[in-house]
């Protein structure tokens, strides 16, 4: 099982709803999957989050990210995710952890983790 003081660790680097609120300020692009742990999280076809792969089932990611009616699937392998790249895999979420004391509109326990369907292998390119 996940281990609730990595989470932690990863929560106390990470601040998500402010990224996702503000986007990216003065960053470079990245060399091509030398981050492979970082996903996309898509609703249609569309970027609505990003995610952290933190284990080879679970990706963590903000709980303001749930959509209550459409499901999300995940995009590792990514470099442009405005274009389709051959070495992008589309991930399907099993199930979805929020965490119990998130309520909307709040900015406290904003996390959530996707376990997701298949196993992640990252492939050399
Ligand atoms: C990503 O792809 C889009 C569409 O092809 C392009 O307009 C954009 O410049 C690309 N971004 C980067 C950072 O390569």
């Amino acid at each position: 099982m996940l281990q609730a003081t990595s989470i932690i660790y990863v929560l106390l680097l990470v601040n998500f709803s402010e990224a996702a609120e503000y986007g990216i300020t003065g960053g470079k692009v990245a060399k091509p999957h030398s981050r492979p742990y970082m996903a996309s999280l898509q609703i249609q076809g569309h970027h609505v989050c990003g995610g952290m792969l933190i284990r080879k089932d679970y990706v963590l990611t903000a709980a303001h990210c749930k959509d209550c009616y459409q499901d999300i699937t995940v995009v590792l392998g990514a470099h442009n995710i405005s274009k389709k790249e051959g070495s992008q895999q589309r991930i399907n979420v099993k199930k979805y952890h929020v965490h119990p004391q998130f309520e909307a509109n709040q900015f406290e326990y904003d996390i959530m983790l996707l376990k997701v369907t298949s196993i992640y292998t990252i492939c050399p390119h």
